[in-house]
């Protein structure tokens, strides 16, 4: 009897003493939750929409608590560039622990999931020379000019060279989990013909790897980082007429002058290792659809449907059916 009643007197003196400590803490706003859920009952598909609209009252860098873990929601292109440039990059460079990217991204293991630290710097590196290095890029333009695809195995023949002399190190794990990154967040980001409007919504969570302060805010360590990069593109106090196709604002020398605007691709440290090649893919395949066909819709009349699907990338809801026939242009090619 005597042991339960100091137990209870214990958790007691803990719980009033996380709450003073929390009371103490300037953290950032967060709207009224239940015991154990959190905020888990707020969260409606779709969830950039919902946190954007959470946004509109709680202002742009607020929290939540989604069962046991603490999250940060951030909406605004300055907030963004704070929380992931200068010391903060460091701090953020952690990817939060779960149990999906456990089953399915091979324990945490993959470079996109990895938490910050040597094994995740080695696989980046291996992407670097592998696959986006200025002289392999270079070669693949070549190789996709001429139509080739020679060039696909260099990188899975590189880690079974590796394999060879450093068994222990590039497990078959290791080396499924490179590839199936880069095929997973390679293609279907990609396919999409607009990668600055379609675009991953959210980027992939962040997490702090200590405590810090951001953007006037206490963040404590294990916290995890959402950032909207679908509001952010379309915050009206950012962009002039967000919601209007004018590719000319995406343009490099634009881009230079306006970092922390620009986020399809994250920025930092955990920032889209794959974005020069993503960008070289994608003019090339809109360039040649492009020159190298006429296109036609059936219902030329009616506006092209864009709302927003179901899915990471958040594609097209309705797809764009079009007929196109080779123009002139291809018949050169072919004599
Ligand atoms: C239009 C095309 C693409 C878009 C919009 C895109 C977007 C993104 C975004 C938003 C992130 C997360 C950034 C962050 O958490 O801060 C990311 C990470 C990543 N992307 Fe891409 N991506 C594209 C193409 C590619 C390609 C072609 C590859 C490789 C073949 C690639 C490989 C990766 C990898 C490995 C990561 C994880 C980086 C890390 O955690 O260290 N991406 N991408």
């Amino acid at each position: 009897m005597f042991h339960l009643l100091s137990f209870t007197l214990v958790l007691l003196l803990l719980i009033v003493a996380a709450y003073l400590l929390r009371a103490k803490q300037n953290l950032p706003p967060s709207p009224k939750g239940f015991p154990v859920i959190g905020h888990l009952h707020l969260l409606k598909e779709p969830v950039h929409r919902c946190l954007r609209d959470l946004s509109q009252s709680l202002g742009p860098v607020f929290s939540l608590r989604l069962g046991s873990c603490r999250a940060v929601v951030v909406t605004s292109s300055s907030a963004a560039e704070e929380f992931l440039s200068h010391e903060n990059d460091v701090v953020f460079a952690n990817r939060p622990v779960t149990t999906m990217y456990a089953y399915v991204l091979y324990s945490n293991t993959a470079v996109s999931v990895a938490p910050y630290g040597d094994h995740w710097r080695n696989l980046r590196r291996i992407c670097t020379a592998e696959i986006f290095s200025p002289a392999h890029v270079r070669a693949r333009r070549v190789y996709l000019r001429r139509g080739k695809t020679e060039f696909k195995n260099t990188m899975i023949t590189h880690l079974l060279t590796l394999q060879e002399s450093q068994p222990e190190y590039y497990t078959d794990e290791t080396i499924k989990g490179l590839v199936l990154v880069m095929l997973f967040a390679g293609s279907e980001t990609t396919e999409s013909p607009d990668g600055t409007k379609q675009h991953p919504p959210l980027l992939i969570p962040h997490a702090s790897s200590r405590d810090c302060k951001v953007a006037g805010y206490d963040i404590p360590r294990g916290t995890w980082l959402f950032i909207n990069a679908w509001a952010i593109q379309r915050d009206p106090k950012v962009w002039d007429e967000p919601e209007v196709f004018k590719p000319e604002r995406f343009h490099c020398e634009e881009l230079k002058i306006q970092h922390g605007k620009f986020l399809p691709f994250g920025i930092g440290r955990r920032g889209c290792p794959g974005m020069g090649l993503a960008q070289l893919i994608l003019s090339l395949a809109l360039g040649s659809l492009i020159q190298c066909f006429d296109w036609e819709r059936d219902e030329v009349d009616m506006a092209v449907d864009m709302s927003e699907g179901k899915g990471h990338t958040m594609p097209k809801a309705v797809p764009l059916v079009a007929k196109c026939k080779s123009s002139s242009i291809l018949d050169n090619c072919f004599i």
